[in-house]
């Protein structure tokens, strides 16, 4: 008896089998869910099939899902080599539910056009955004050029206390940087809303809806007057998501070799690397200082960096002793992540040795995306106190610098 073989099965299998050799996920469940669930997706939607196999996929380096390639820069004439951008789903409500990887379809009112958004400003306007844009992690991997681009596109928008700046549920118009005030940002989760954090004169929102096509996933609220600069959709998703693709290549396997975020599901590793910005030490320069406030989480892309404590001998001693090195970090490590989970001020300095890359996440988005890494980091945050009792004699509170 002769049993006949359905048309595509052995190429369906076949690339499925060359993704999971490419890919070697850890959880082979998870990842044909989500390989099969997107080619129905991509299928439905009649994406154009690849490489004579009516398959969606194909073998090329970085996270490459679906067979959607991003449209040439038609302004530069370069050749734009971000063939695709796989967005993963933002599940608003249930973070760990989110498996499926939505592509990256650039909208043709985004991209087949590039206008140039210009909003003429003042002086004091373009010192003022440049001075709030300097440490926005989004724009960190945005070259010269492009990011001279996005200056020219935003917009300067007052702010009265208690506006809605955005709410949850909306479709996504701009992203926002902050200029001066303070924000709530409330998450309304099965019928019930809360303030999951704030934004305190600095940082950025608004990029989620931009960046995956989703409904707002948060309301902000301004708790005073204020001031936010607007960068539209358009351009927003000409620079900066087309900037994530590159960076995706640049750091996907970086980012799925470490040990400490293997409590992430596979899209939401890929949440992260969209959202890290890098940033370059030159030796001896500090990285962040014992004391004060802390606003991001640190990933040792390349070089070293040295932890230094000071500590008073006892509570009632008035003298502070001089740094002490408690620790050093390579490539694969990271730091900074205490003061964010405390919410307390930094309880060491951290300096480059040599020149150093980080990899940097804002507090709300460490917050929101390594959740379920906590219980590592914080078996090693009780290796802490171990440490310095170790090197200072005494019991003290690590959280406390000033101890
Ligand atoms: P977006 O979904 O476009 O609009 C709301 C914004 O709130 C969101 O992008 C993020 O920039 C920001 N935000 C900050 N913290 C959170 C959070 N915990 N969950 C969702 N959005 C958040
Ligand atoms: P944070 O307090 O945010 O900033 C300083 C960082 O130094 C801290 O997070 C830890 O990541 C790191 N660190 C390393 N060793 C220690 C230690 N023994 N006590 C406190 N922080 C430490």
């Amino acid at each position: 008896m002769s049993i006949e073989i359905p048309a595509g099965l052995t190429e369906l299998l076949q690339s499925f089998t060359v993704e999971v050799l490419r890919k070697q996920p850890e959880d082979l469940l998870e990842f044909a869910l989500q390989y099969f669930t997107q080619l129905k997706e991509s299928q439905s939607r009649g994406a154009t099939l690849s490489h004579g196999t009516d398959l969606p996929f194909r073998h090329s380096k970085g996270v490459n899902f679906a067979e959607e390639p991003m449209q040439t820069d038609s302004e530069n004439g370069e050749e734009d080599d971000d063939e695709e951008f796989i967005a993963p789903v933002i599940n608003r409500f249930s973070r760990r539910a989110s498996v499926c990887a939505e592509s990256y379809n650039p909208d043709e009112e985004d991209d087949d056009t590039e206008t140039r958004v210009i909003h003429p400003k003042t002086d004091d306007q373009r010192n003022r955004l440049q001075e709030a844009c300097k440490d926005i992690l989004l724009f960190k991997n945005v070259d010269q050029e492009q990011m001279s681009q996005v200056l020219d596109a935003m917009f300067e928008k007052l702010v009265k206390c208690g506006e809605h700046l955005i709410d949850q549920g909306d479709d996504g118009d701009n992203f926002y940087v902050i200029d001066r005030g303070t924000y709530d940002i409330c998450v309304k989760s099965d019928g019930v809303g809360r303030c999951v954090g704030a934004y305190d004169n600095h940082g950025s929102f608004g990029e989620l809806a931009l960046m995956y096509n989703t409904p707002r996933a948060a309301t902000i609220i301004a708790t005073s007057v204020g001031a936010i600069w607007g960068l539209d959709r358009a351009t927003f998703r000409r620079i900066i998501v087309r900037n994530n693709a590159r960076k995706r290549r640049m750091y996907e396997n970086f980012i799925e070799s470490l040990p400490f975020l293997k409590s992430l599901e596979f899209s939401e590793r890929l949440k992260v690397v969209d959202v890290i910005g890098t940033k370059i030490y030159g030796d001896g320069e500090q990285i962040i200082a014992q004391g004060d406030g802390a606003e991001s989480f640190f990933i040792v892309e390349s070089g070293e960096v040295r932890i230094t404590m000071k500590r008073k001998q006892s509570k009632s001693d008035a003298e502070v002793k001089e740094a002490v090195e408690i620790a050093r970090y390579s490539r694969g490590q990271y730091f900074g992540e205490l003061a964010l989970v405390t919410n307390k001020p930094r309880a060491a300095s951290a300096y480059a040795v040599g020149n150093v890359k980080c990899l940097a996440m804002d507090v709300q988005a460490f917050e929101r995306l390594l959740g379920p890494c906590m219980e590592i980091m914080k078996r090693n945050i009780a290796n802490y106190e171990e440490q310095l009792v170790a090197l200072f004699g005494t019991n003290m509170d690590i959280t406390d610098p000033s101890a």
